[in-house]
C-alpha cells in the first residue's frame, strides 16, 4: 500500500485489460485509489482508511473448480463493495447466486440497460436509456439470497445487482470506459453515496509532500537525471531541483535520433528558464556508427539502450559523491510490472530504459511520480511552471527515431524523417488537432517506390503518418482525420522534403499493430 494515512478506495485487480481505467474514475472524481492483487488484500492489516473496495473483471471464470476468490471476511468489514464483470461474478457466487458460460447469454460491445427498480448506484443513470459496454461470456442466471435486481439488459437479465442492506453491488458491464454512457455517475454514486467518501485527492496537494519527502531522502547527497525533455523526466527535474536546488545534476544524451532542433530547444529551457544544473552530451556520431548496417528492431533496441547506459554512466563518473539515480517512473509502470495472476505477459518489445543504470552505478532509486498516471503528471508539471510545449508533449520512445527509420538508419534517412516529421507536428498544431490526438509521429519505411514531380521519374523513400488516441499506451484506435488535412500534409511533405515522394497513413489500432512499427 503507497499511502497508509489517507482515505482511499482500493481496486482488486483480477486481471482485466482495463482495471488502471478504474483507478483513474476515482481519482478524477478527487478520491484516492490503489490497485492491488488478490494476494495482496489477504495481508491487509489496517483497514481504518479503505473506504470502498472494488472487484475488477479479468479473464478468470467462476464456473470452473478452481477460481480467483477473496477471503470470505472481507464482506463482514462493512466496507462499501462494487464488483465489475468478473467482480460481479464472483460476488455472485460467493452469495449462492447461480453462473453459468452461456452462448446465448454472451455480450461483447454495446447493450442497452432496461431499469427494473430504484438504487443510490444507479441515481441519475437510469434516468434515460443508457447504452453501456460489455465484454463477458459468463453469466449470472441465478440470483444470490438478499441480492435485488437493479437493471437487465435483453441477454442478460441480472445486469446490475445489490444488496443495500450489506452495501454489495455488482454490475456486469463496464462503468470505466469510456463507451459506456456516463460510466462516471456510477462511481460517483458509489463513492459519495454509498461509501460517503470525501473529495479530498488532488495531485497539487501532493507536491508539497513529495518535496518534504525528496528533501529528506536526498539530505546534502546528490542526485543526478537523466532528462530526455519528455514530460515524464522534465516533471522529476523540476520536482527535484524545487526540493534539493544545486545538488540535482541532469544530463542529456543527445542520440542524434531525436525529433527536429528537438533537444537543443529543452537544454535551453532548461539551462536559462530553470537555472538548472544541465550538461548536454552530443553522442550521436556514436549512435549512428555503432548502429550502422543493422535493420533488426530488437539489435537496433539493445544497442541504443546499451549505449545510451556507457554514455551516462561515463559522464557521471566525473561527478563525485553521486548517491540517487532520479526516474520518472509512473504508476502504470508499477502496475504492469506485477500481474493479478502471476503470469508473465509474453515481451512484445524490449523497451529502452534507463533502469540498467542504478544496479551498474550503486545508486538508490528516487522515483517520485510513481503513484500518478500520465495526466497527473501533466497537472503536476503544470503546477511547477513546465512550459506548455514540454508538458502536453506526446509520448516519445527512449529509441527515438531509431525504430520509426524502418531497415537501416544513416545520417540522410534521419534528416528526411526529421523534416517531414517536423512539417507533420507543425500541421498538427496549426490545424488544432495534435492536443486531441495522444500520439503521432512520421516513420520513414525501407522501400522506394516510384513517382512522377514536373514531368520527371523519381524513386524515392515512403512516408508513413501515424496518430493514435489512447488512454495509456496499452491499446489505441487510429485518429479519423479530415481528408482536407491528409490531402494537404500529404502536400506539403512531398513538396518541401527532398527524398520523399509517397505518403501514407496507417489505420490500424492496437491490437492487431503496435503504436510503433518496431
Ligand atoms: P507500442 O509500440 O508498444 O508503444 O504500442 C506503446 C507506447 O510506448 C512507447 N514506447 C516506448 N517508450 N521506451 C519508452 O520509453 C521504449 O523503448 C518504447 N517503445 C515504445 C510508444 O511510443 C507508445 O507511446
Amino acid at each position: 500500500m503507497q499511502f497508509d494515512d489517507k482515505d482511499k478506495v482500493i481496486i482488486v485487480d483480477f486481471g482485466s485489460q482495463v482495471t488502471k481505467l478504474i483507478a483513474r474514475r476515482i481519482r478524477e472524481l478527487g478520491v484516492y485509489s490503489e490497485i492491488i492483487t488478490p494476494k495482496e488484500l489477504t495481508k491487509i492489516k489496517k483497514y481504518r482508511y479503505i473506504k470502498g473496495i472494488i472487484f475488477s473483471g479479468g479473464p478468470s471464470t467462476v464456473t470452473g473448480k478452481r477460481f480467483q476468490s477473496v477471503p470470505s471476511d472481507i464482506f463482514k468489514k462493512n466496507i462499501p463493495i462494487l464488483g465489475i464483470c468478473y467482480g460481479l461474478q464472483l460476488i455472485a457466487k460467493i452469495f449462492g447466486g447461480k453462473i453459468k458460460p452461456s452462448k446465448k447469454r454472451r455480450e461483447f460491445g454495446r447493450a442497452f440497460l432496461i431499469h427494473r427498480k430504484k438504487s443510490l448506484l444507479t441515481k441519475n443513470f437510469l434516468n434515460s436509456r443508457k447504452s453501456v459496454w460489455m465484454s463477458h461470456e459468463d453469466a449470472v442466471v441465478k440470483l444470490p439470497t438478499n441480492f435485488k435486481t437493479i437493471a437487465s439488459t435483453k441477454n442478460s437479465k441480472l445486469t446490475i445487482i445489490e444488496n443495500s442492506e450489506k452495501k454489495i453491488y455488482g454490475v456486469q458491464f463496464h462503468p470505466e470506459v469510456t463507451h459506456t454512457d456516463q460510466g462516471s455517475q456510477i462511481f460517483k454514486n458509489f463513492l459519495f453515496l454509498i461509501c460517503k467518501i470525501k473529495k479530498k485527492w488532488s495531485v497539487v496537494s501532493q507536491k508539497k509532500k513529495l518535496l518534504k519527502e525528496i528533501r529528506n531522502t536526498v539530505k546534502k547527497d546528490k542526485v543526478i537525471c537523466a532528462l530526455s525533455g519528455g514530460v515524464d523526466s522534465s516533471v522529476v527535474a523540476l520536482l527535484i531541483n524545487q526540493a534539493i536546488k544545486k545538488n540535482l545534476i541532469c544530463i542529456m544524451v543527445d542520440t542524434g535520433l531525436m525529433r527536429k532542433n528537438e533537444f537543443k530547444y529543452t537544454y535551453k529551457i532548461f539551462k536559462n528558464k530553470y537555472n538548472l544544473n544541465v550538461k548536454l552530451i552530443d553522442s550521436s556520431y556514436l549512435f549512428l556508427k555503432k548502429l550502422k548496417n543493422i535493420s533488426n528492431p530488437e539489435k537496433k533496441r539493445k544497442i541504443i539502450g546499451n549505449l545510451f547506459i556507457k554514455v551516462f554512466e561515463k559522464e557521471a563518473k566525473k561527478y563525485k559523491n553521486i548517491k540517487f539515480l532520479a526516474q520518472g517512473t509512473l504508476y502504470p509502470d508499477i502496475i504492469e510490472s506485477r500481474t493479478s495472476t502471476g503470469s508473465k505477459t509474453s515481451k512484445i518489445k524490449s523497451h529502452h530504459n534507463v533502469g540498467g543504470l542504478p544496479k551498474k552505478m550503486k545508486l538508490q532509486l528516487i522515483e517520485p511520480l510513481k503513484e500518478f498516471f500520465k495526466d497527473e503528471v501533466r497537472i503536476l508539471g503544470k503546477s511547477l511552471g513546465l512550459v506548455k510545449n514540454i508538458n502536453f508533449k506526446h509520448p516519445f520512445p527512449g529509441p527515438g527515431l531509431g525504430i520509426r527509420i524502418i531497415g537501416n538508419i544513416t545520417v540522410d534517412r534521419v534528416k528526411i524523417l526529421q523534416e517531414a516529421d517536423a512539417i507533420y507536428l507543425e500541421e498538427l498544431i496549426k490545424a488544432k488537432l495534435y492536443n486531441k490526438i495522444w500520439q503521432a509521429y512520421a516513420a520513414l519505411l525501407p522501400i522506394k517506390t516510384v513517382g512522377v514531380m514536373g514531368d520527371s521519374r523519381t524513386y524515392e523513400n515512403i512516408c508513413l503518418l501515424r496518430a493514435v488516441i489512447s488512454e495509456d499506451g496499452m491499446t489505441a484506435d487510429y485518429f479519423n482525420f479530415p481528408k482536407n488535412f491528409l490531402d494537404s500534409i500529404s502536400n506539403k511533405i512531398i513538396n518541401n522534403v527532398r527524398g520523399i515522394n509517397r505518403v501514407v497513413y496507417d489505420i490500424t489500432s492496437k491490437p492487431p499493430s503496435t503504436i510503433e512499427l518496431e
